[in-house]
């Protein structure tokens, strides 16, 4: 039996052609439907027990008649959803069915023991081509996660290596909708074929932008919901590079947790979403006939992740009240009795990243020297000035710092860049306490923005193990803003 939960049925979403900012190849728009399909699950000894197996899937991305897709996923079709409860033991098997690169799964948010948590070399040994792994976790708080590879990211992510993993058990009361918002660009030529996942323009700069934007797979995301009523939207940013600036319009919305970690609800203005970010949104849905939007502001191009029309009879009919998700028990960091650490994240001393920068890339000079340059892993960026080796992890360098577990820490992450950073410390949930540029709400997170010169903190309780600090625009990881910290 399968079971499937009523939110992820029949999702309707209908493709169409999406406006691709001025400069883009052109490629026709994705025409997956936008459904995701909850993974089913088998029970062994009385434990929920998934199977996850990365290999190529030629799908038709472009369009039905278009041409075929070479895409990796774990499932089917991409983002497969896992489902769990808070406190419930899950295992899950992993085998790696790509047929050169080896693998593993890093659980995004989810704070489980170090051996589990999935990074190559430093929690575990890489799954080889035509191997396995088995993950082991009971997941300790409730909200809106998601997994991925930690070997060769902007690679396999890129070409569609990802899913959502949503833990229940944060709402009083059920919502009406619970609704999946999944943002994902992909680097698709006309022909179906991948562009390259990473240049050096890229790789040095802001990141290499995909040439066609999803919501769930989808190229327009549309949907059918109940009117007057009280949804979940869970929006997810699982795009490589893009920062996304979120917002909603045609219905009043409340952000209820960030990052699935519960917030005291505020009404969303816009919110910026750097990579691997998430934020779950309480929505009063419009009378029927009516629709609402959710809108990212931030691209050259307004552009529309999903359109959502009210239909059928109103469901509520008192004001609307943005419940707050009930909290998870994350150890309070004593503010007082931490110790502060300031890491900065820069370009790396020996980069050729400065230099690139200051060419005008509509200068033919300039594209012709950024051409002959190597197009092979080069190393632009660092944490502290060390930056992560070009070889992958094989080579591992020193932990960035040894903390102790269960003492306090006041990390000063630091953007000494002209380019926004997302953030994120693996096996935690920290506070961010406060911004050098903004106001933000004191709110738990796993990944934090760090916009150009601004400097960010937050504090956490040290958990034991070697945890990853990066930053999640996987061209950024990939050439050296990745290290760890090494808690004993
Ligand atoms: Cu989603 Cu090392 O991260
Ligand atoms: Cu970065």
């Amino acid at each position: 039996m399968i079971p499937r939960r009523t939110f992820l049925t029949a999702v309707g979403g209908a493709a169409a052609a999406t406006a691709l900012p001025g400069g883009w190849p052109r490629a026709r728009a994705p025409s997956l439907p936008g459904v995701l399909a909850p993974l089913p699950f088998a029970m062994e000894q009385g434990i929920k027990t998934f199977s996850l197996r990365s290999r190529e899937i030629k799908l038709p991305l472009l369009g039905p008649e278009g041409p075929q897709t070479p895409l990796w996923l774990y499932a089917d079709a991409p983002l497969p959803v896992i489902q769990a409860r808070r406190g419930e033991p899950l295992r899950i098997r992993f085998s790696n069915g790509l047929p050169t690169e080896h693998s593993s799964i890093h659980w995004h948010g989810i704070r489980v023991p170090n051996a589990m948590d999935g990074v190559p070399y430093i929690t575990q040994k890489p799954v080889i081509p035509g191997g396995s792994f088995v993950y082991e976790f009971t997941p300790p708080d409730a909200g809106t996660f998601f997994f991925h590879p930690h070997c060769n990211e902007s690679g396999q992510v890129g070409q569609g290596l990802a899913g959502i993993f949503i833990v229940e058990g944060d709402a009083a009361a059920p919502f009406d909708g619970d609704i999946i918002l999944a943002a994902k660009d992909w680097r698709l030529a006309s022909d179906g074929s991948f562009l390259p996942f990473s240049t050096i323009k890229g790789a040095s700069g802001a990141g290499t932008f995909g040439t066609v934007r999803t919501v769930n797979g989808a190229a327009a995301f549309a949907r059918d919901v109940p009117a007057s009523a009280d949804l979940r939207l869970r929006i997810l940013n699982l795009d490589s590079t893009r920062v996304i600036e979120m917002g909603v319009e045609g219905a009043e919305a409340h952000v209820i947790a960030i990052d699935g970690n519960a917030v005291g609800p505020f009404l969303l203005d816009t919110w910026r979403m750097g990579p691997a970010m998430r934020l779950d949104l309480a929505v009063r849905s419009p009378q029927a006939g009516r629709s609402f939007k959710v809108i990212d502001y931030g691209a050259a191009e307004l552009y529309e992740l999903a359109i959502l029309t009210a239909d059928g009879v109103p469901i509520r009919t008192g004001p609307f009240e943005a419940a707050p998700l009930a909290a998870s028990a994350i150890p309070a960091p004593d503010l007082a009795a931490a110790e502060t650490q300031t890491y900065l994240f820069s370009a790396a001393s020996n980069s050729i990243a400065g230099f690139v920068d200051s060419l005008d890339p509509n200068d033919p000079l300039a594209a012709v020297i950024l051409d002959s340059l190597c197009t092979g892993d080069e190393t632009f960026w660092s944490i502290n000035k060390l930056s992560w080796p070009r070889d992958g992890h094989e080579k591992l360098p020193p932990p960035l710092a040894r903390l102790q577990a269960g003492k306090s820490y006041r990390f000063m992450l630091q953007n000494g860049t002209p380019h926004p950073h997302p953030i994120h410390l693996h096996g935690h949930t920290f506070t961010v306490l406060s911004s050098s540029k903004r106001q933000i709400p004191v709110h738990q997170a796993d990944t934090v923005l760090t916009a150009p010169k601004e400097r960010v903190e937050i504090a956490f309780v040290a958990r034991e193990g070697d945890w990853m600090l990066h930053c999640h625009i996987l061209e950024h990881l990939g050439t050296g803003m990745m290290g760890y910290v090494r808690v004993t």
